[in-house]
């Protein structure tokens, strides 16, 4: 049995830090394990323009613990009005890593999202020539289509066109969520690649709504079936370059979480390094645990993995059940707040 683990320093290709308050609240526990993250623009008002990238960026340096050497990384927040030339400027200068595609109105923050997607095309057609990556939030917001098929639906209707249209163009199919995703992604790569948060990997939809509803188990793309869980457990756990870590940790105030329309997204920065040791040991594929958490991820993106390393130990640990917030928003509940955690992070 292994029982502590060394490997090269992860990213989380997929984070919500938010801002202000919140950001100061919850970036810590981001930075304290891994080396880089992108940090997704779905704020109020949105991250859109290379001006609002870099005073995001600044307001998250100024966020981070003294010394730290975290690397925030920025993303624009595609609308069907955004400036080629703008994101153009954004990438040369360093400032934005990609661009992230929300279908509008699929999940949190995202009512200023693309409506139209035959306006987002000249923007599509300038990041295949520059070499920049696209984030999607896969989801088709058609009201005929079920929540549960939005994923499968989106990849016909929309990323598999895509994809034709721009074949030089690498992609990112975010929060990968279904059975038909992970078969979609092996037959898309490399042209696509696909981030997996911890929680699609540990629930299914009885854990969700079998036992009383849930509400902190209430995300955008919607926690799926046994069958799903359990493809997205094989794809992550594959050590396959098309799949890699991305936590989409959500910090929403308790009163938000809990409101009658409740917010889509988990809290789950404190527990996710350790989450994914504890899926990867669960399935016997500790040796995977590097590629998946510190090596696809740079690859896809076209950046060095870190150097640094960090070690994880088999050591029974208890989740902190809420992170507090200074302001309005209070606290915000942690994902497996209160559970035992067998995996630890030690150095
Ligand atoms: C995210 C959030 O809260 O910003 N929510 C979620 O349910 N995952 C947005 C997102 O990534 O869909
Ligand atoms: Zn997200």
């Amino acid at each position: 049995m292994i029982d502590r683990i060394t490997i090269r320093k992860p990213d989380d290709w997929h984070l919500h830090v938010r801002d202000n308050d919140m950001m100061r609240a919850c970036l810590p526990y981001t930075a304290r394990n891994f080396g880089r993250a992108i940090f997704m623009p779905n704020l109020l008002p949105p991250v859109r323009t290379m001006a609002e990238g870099i005073a995001y960026r600044e307001r998250a340096m100024a966020a981070l613990p003294e010394g730290s050497t975290f690397q925030p990384l920025i993303t624009c927040y595609l609308t069907d009005d955004t400036d080629p030339d703008d994101v153009e400027r954004g990438f040369k200068e360093g400032v934005f890593t990609g661009v992230k595609l929300y279908p509008a109105n699929a999940t949190t923050n995202s009512a200023a999202g693309v409506t139209d997607f035959a306006k987002i095309e000249r923007v599509l057609a300038r990041m295949e020539k520059l070499g920049m990556r696209f984030l999607i939030h896969g989801e088709e917001v058609d009201p005929a289509i079920d929540v549960f098929d939005r994923e499968a639906v989106f990849i016909e209707r929309r990323l598999i066109p895509m994809t034709k249209n721009f074949p030089g163009l690498k992609i990112i199919l975010e929060h990968l969520s279904s059975k038909i995703g992970v078969e979609y992604i092996r037959s898309a790569a490399p042209q696509v690649g696909a981030s997996i948060t911890p929680y699609h990997l540990q629930l299914n939809r009885t854990d969700w709504l079998g036992w009383g509803n849930k509400p902190y188990m209430y995300c955008m793309p919607v926690i799926k079936t046994e069958p799903d869980r359990l493809a997205l457990r094989d794809a992550a756990t594959s050590g396959d370059a098309c799949f890699f870590l991305g936590t989409d940790s959500a910090p929403h105030s308790v009163a938000k979480k809990l409101a009658v329309v409740g917010a889509a997204g988990l809290f789950n920065a404190p527990v996710a390094i350790e989450t994914y040791a504890q899926v990867f040991d669960e399935e016997g594929a500790l040796d995977k645990l590097e590629a998946f958490a510190s090596l696809n991820g740079p690859r896809h993106y076209g950046l060095p993995p870190n150097e640094e390393t960090i070690t994880l130990e088999r050591q029974n640990w208890v989740a902190p059940e809420e992170m507090k917030v200074e302001g309005p928003e209070e606290r915000a509940l942690i994902y497996r707040g209160g559970e035992v955690i067998p995996w630890r992070v030690v150095s």
